[in-house]
């Protein structure tokens, strides 16, 4: 296992869909009330279906969690709740004001932002930044983690440990 330079910071290879999803499922352990994530990548790097696994970790049915896309904000009934935000379709950056963000930006809340360099000015301090790249096979993803704030670093920590616990073979850790 490859450990990253920066203890706060660590990248991942997913090879397949599944693997995305259980890496979802792994992290939803790291994540206490009030975590925020900030997910960018480009269309079909696999944010959702990472999503899906923080949902199924966090106690959602599966095939509850898709895109929301009409009404931008999905609430499930987790506990602690998740909150699905996608701002692909967002068509103004003065529309994030209206969207009643902020409100969910606190305990007992865990706020899963898609596209969430949309909104970068209005993200709290805090967060965990989650950018997901295309490897070079077919069904491969990357995805790079990076704890931007104090409560997210230790986040990072958790997921880390988490990783060399259980994880190492199946998300092989790649150097930046
Ligand atoms: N390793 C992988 N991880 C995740 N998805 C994968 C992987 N390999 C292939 N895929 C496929 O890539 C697609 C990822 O779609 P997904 O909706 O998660 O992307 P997205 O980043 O949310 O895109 P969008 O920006 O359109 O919302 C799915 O069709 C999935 O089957
Ligand atoms: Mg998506």
């Amino acid at each position: 296992m490859t450990v990253s330079k920066h203890p706060s910071s660590l990248t991942v290879r997913l090879d397949s869909p599944l693997k995305t999803m259980e890496f979802g499922q792994l992290l939803a352990k790291a994540l206490t009330d009030g975590s925020i994530l900030a997910l960018t990548g480009e269309l079909g790097s696999g944010k959702t279906q990472f999503t899906r696994g923080i949902g199924v970790g966090l106690g959602v049915p599966e095939e509850q969690i898709t895109s929301p896309t009409f009404t931008l904000i999905q609430e499930y009934p987790s506990s602690p709740p998740l909150i699905h935000v996608d701002l692909y379709r967002l068509e103004t950056p003065g529309e994030i004001g209206s969207l009643g963000l902020v409100e969910y930006f606190q305990e007992p809340y865990i706020v899963i932002i898609e596209w969430a360099e949309r909104m970068h000015d209005a993200l709290p301090t805090d967060h965990l930044c989650l950018e997901f790249v295309y490897g070079e096979q077919q069904d491969t993803r990357i995805v790079s983690i990076h704890g931007a704030g104090p409560k997210s670093q230790t986040a990072v920590d958790r997921i880390q440990t988490l990783l060399s616990h259980e994880g190492q073979h199946t998300f092989p850790q790649v150097n930046h």
